[in-house]
């Protein structure tokens, strides 16, 4: 196993703040509780490091809510590393705070300039392709922009879409295997994933498909034993972690960290 989308010697994160109360949220579902966040984010550290991961964890920022979600920040890709525009104005000062974190790891990078707008949250790399869904976090004009720094350099970008009143692209779904993707229904419907095999996560169990691999684990959030039971009947190595908190302004497991080979 070394393929560069599932393999991994490294994962950025950034300690959550207790302004995290204040993170971005689609639905009201009261404020997240911080000494319980801040526990479930060092068990996700935890997790990480016990799956192999060299984890640079960063300092928390007191004045951005939604710092804990580095994800949409950057694109790691194996060769380099490009600097997001998140669509959400709030958002943009995280960009200016990992960049020079970023630019220590890879010799290569690009930056996103506005107009245009994305987020990793977007993104799926798989290996053979980058998948990217519009969304109200991420524009045609951001994906240009994407295609423009990477395709010179042998990697392909393919647009799809976000469903409608879905955060990000990865809400939906997660790379499993480097042919294999979890996913919603709702999403595999639209045939983005045609080329792939695709596991569909339980009816109901919807917030599940965000997880990741990181080297043979999974790490998904806890409460959906179906998907559970699923995906440690295939074969692999599934670790479950309470995300209640960060679910309540929208972040999964895969907000929470960037993943390097
Ligand atoms: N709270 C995560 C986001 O909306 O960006």
């Amino acid at each position: 196993m070394s393929d560069p989308a599932i393999t991994f010697s490294k994962a950025i994160t950034r300690r959550p703040s207790a302004c995290v109360k204040h993170g971005l949220r689609s639905e009201d579902a009261g404020d997240p509780d911080f000494l319980r966040l801040e526990r479930d984010h060092q068990a996700y550290v935890d997790a990480l490091k016990a799956a192999g991961a060299n984890v640079v964890e960063l300092e928390a920022l007191d004045d951005l809510p939604d710092a804990v979600f580095v994800e949409d920040t950057a694109l790691c890709l194996p060769d380099c590393a490009i600097l997001m525009r998140p669509g959400a104005e709030s958002r943009g000062p995280e960009v200016t705070q990992i960049s020079d974190d970023i630019r220590k790891i890879f010799e290569t990078v690009f930056e996103v300039s506005g107009p245009a707008y994305i987020e990793g949250g977007d993104i799926l790399y798989t290996g053979r392709e980058i998948l990217v869904g519009t969304s109200e976090r991420t524009d045609h004009a951001g994906i240009a922009q994407l295609a423009g720094f990477v395709e010179p350099r042998g990697h392909r970008v393919r647009t799809v879409k976000t469903p409608p009143g879905v955060l990000h692209f990865k809400t939906d779904c997660s790379l499993v295997e480097t042919d294999t993707i979890l996913s919603t229904q709702r999403l595999a419907s639209s045939g983005c994933f045609a080329d792939y095999k695709v596991l569909i996560v339980p009816e109901g169990e919807e917030a599940a498909a965000n997880m990741i691999r990181f080297n043979n684990t999974l790490i998904m959030s806890a409460g959906f034993p179906k998907t559970f039971q699923m995906l440690s009947t295939a074969g692999f190595d599934v670790v479950q972690l309470n995300n209640s908190e960060c679910a309540k302004i929208d972040g999964g497991m895969s907000c929470l960290s960037l993943r390097i080979a």
